[in-house]
């Protein structure tokens, strides 16, 4: 991993009423308020964030929406907007989710105006992307992942480029208990590295790129040590603060290594 900091996300869902969503951050946080050796975000539901706000407030641990407008403000009935979410404390937030593009409809167009949106508006955008079992199975997985990749992110420039996060979540693996194996996550976190690298050249190293998938507490390490795998997008996994907790000190490269996973 090029100087890359791993970046472990976990994503919620439609999981967690605000009592629930207090009563976790309290107990995650005494699990990993000795990490410092990567980023963790939590994509909590929009009812949530102001309450966690509070809590993870001078925490380690980053705030994440799930979803956002592309618009600033407006008559957009049931949209929350970038300057809402910063508002709440958000630094991060989930663009594209299969979730969003499968059940919502949203299109690569909506999506690249909505990652434009979050890094004017000074969001990370961690933008999802992945084929789903009949394109695997046809063999055309890394050209749809690299087309959704170029269709997302073409028209911006270096710098903006530099802030993004990439998640790739074949459709296939998410909520099945089915993770990609390390090896074919490798693969593909390097295929997109590649587009990346058609956009912004070198500083495409710098960019992190997650696996998402079935992740879970002991298949972390195994991932964490491919080359291009600079994280995970983790969704059932994530609900547990324990568990969860669990997952991200398993993430560790370092014990990864030293373990020899
Ligand atoms: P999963 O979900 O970890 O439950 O498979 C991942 C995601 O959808 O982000």
């Amino acid at each position: 991993m090029a100087n890359r900091r791993p970046v472990i996300a976990g994503n919620w869902k439609m999981f967690k009423t605000v009592s629930e969503a207090e009563d976790y951050a309290v107990k995650f946080l005494e699990e990993v308020k000795a990490v410092t050796d990567l980023d963790i975000i939590l994509c909590a539901p929009f009812t949530a964030l102001y309450p966690l706000k509070n809590e993870l407030e001078e925490s380690i641990v980053h705030l994440g929406a799930q979803n956002m407008a592309s618009a600033d403000q407006g008559a957009f009935t049931g949209e929350i907007s970038a300057q809402m979410l910063l508002d709440v404390a958000c630094t991060y937030v989930i663009i594209g989710h299969s979730e969003r593009r499968e059940l919502f409809g949203e299109t690569d167009e909506e999506i690249a105006m909505k990652v434009q949106k979050a890094l004017t508006s000074g969001l990370t955008p961690i933008l999802c992307v992945g084929e789903n079992l009949n394109v695997r199975e046809e063999g055309k997985a890394a050209e749809r992942v690299q087309g959704q990749v170029s269709r997302a992110l073409s028209g911006l420039s270096t710098e903006d480029l530099s802030r993004v996060i990439v998640a790739y979540e074949p459709i296939w693996a998410i909520g099945t208990g089915k993770t990609a194996s390390s090896k074919d996550a490798q693969e593909m976190c390097a295929s997109i590295r590649a587009t990346l690298s058609d956009l912004m050249g070198l500083a495409s190293e710098r960019v992190p790129i997650l696996y998402g998938g079935s992740v879970k507490a002991d298949n972390i390490a195994e991932l964490m040590t491919e080359p291009d795998v600079d994280g995970a997008l983790v969704g059932g996994a994530s609900l547990d603060p324990i568990g969860f907790s669990k997952l991200i000190h398993n993430a560790n490269p370092l014990v990864a290594r030293v373990e020899g996973i």
